[in-house]
């Protein structure tokens, strides 16, 4: 008789691939919803299963983790892990994963879109047409910045970071970076980046792009103080975590002429978004779409139930986060 399939809980839709190879190898509690499920149902229906894929609202913490001593494995479908306490994760033997690589490319295509965006003002041009506001060709309408032959300033410069040093590469952009790590003189060179300490990436930077994850360290790097360092022509551009910048501060440096503009995917309250941002012409704002494409949401998700197949079939999976739990079996 063959051992009993594995049970797992999928908390949100998911592409059909990615369901079929999730069911083929377990039983398959699905909400098949594209809303975040209620907490105390999350609760109830985890009990007792071993295997979890979630999105980046659920919260894994001590409370859900104590709940569900089964639980084996949590499969995150997002590189960014910031909803999971991993630390207790890790203190109670679960294996947590998350979907790095598969989306780099996505994510720096609409981070980039968010800088030309705000560069050239796409958002209130669009608006600006639709309105019928538009009545002749105007020697003076809708100016906006270029983009090729400027300064980059990148905030983080691993996968997703280096992709837009990649990017600028085609615009003849000097990119300086920012990063606890040196990135190896290979990578430099190839990428004909600088590594700088962030007052001088912000004073130097015609765009300064985030791609830190949100720890401590990172809660509100961008401040009233770091966006007064910024020129007053520059832009700023996040597509990583929402609190990594403080709102209020950046609706103050748009609103009095601080920095020129921004390009944000994701806010510090999603999908709440400061009022006083929503006010403002010089800001492109979008709903955390950034790995948005029909091809990486399927390998993001392909990717995730992988994950978490392997570590309920007792195998290394591709992408963990805390390895040393599986190095303890
Ligand atoms: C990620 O992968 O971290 C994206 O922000 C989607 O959650």
């Amino acid at each position: 008789m063959s051992p009993p399939k594995p049970t797992i809980l999928i908390s949100r839709i998911l592409p059909e691939q990615a369901l079929d190879m999730a069911r083929a190898k377990a039983e398959v509690d699905y909400f098949a919803h594209d809303r975040p499920m209620p907490r105390a149902e999350l609760l109830t229906r985890l009990k007792g299963r071993q295997g979890l894929i979630c999105v980046i609202s659920e919260v894994i913490n001590e409370e859900l983790l104590a709940a569900c001593p089964e639980l084996r494995v949590v499969s995150n479908v997002a590189v960014g892990y910031n909803n999971v306490d991993v630390a207790a994760a890790t203190r109670r033997g679960v294996v947590i994963t998350n979907t790095p690589d598969v989306l780099t490319d996505t994510t720096a295509d609409f981070a980039w879109t968010l800088l030309m965006s705000a560069a050239r003002r796409l958002a209130e041009a669009d608006r600006f047409v639709r309105d019928g506001k538009w009545k002749q060709w105007e020697m003076m309408l809708l100016l906006g910045g270029d983009v090729h032959g400027k300064t980059l300033g990148i905030v983080g410069f691993g996968r997703i970071g280096r992709a837009m040093a990649r990017r600028a590469l085609g615009f003849n952009m000097r990119v300086l970076y920012q990063d606890a790590v040196a990135a190896d003189a290979a990578a430099e060179r190839e990428l004909r980046a600088t590594r700088v300490d962030l007052p001088t990436l912000l004073r130097e930077s015609d765009f300064v792009t985030l791609h830190t994850p949100l720890i401590p360290e990172t809660r509100h790097l961008i401040n009233a103080q770091s966006l007064k360092t910024m020129k007053k022509t520059a832009y700023l551009i996040n597509a990583s975590r929402g609190p990594v910048v403080d709102e209020a501060a950046l609706a103050q440096a748009l609103k009095e002429g601080w920095i020129a503009g921004a390009g944000l995917d994701v806010f510090e309250e999603e999908p709440k978004v400061n009022p006083a941002l929503l006010g403002l012409v010089n800001v492109t704002v979008a709903p955390h779409i950034a790995s948005a494409s029909h091809e990486t949401r399927i390998k993001m998700a392909t990717l995730a139930v992988e994950n978490c197949l392997a570590v309920l079939g007792g195998k290394t999976p591709p992408t963990p986060v805390n390895p040393e739990v599986l190095a303890r079996r």
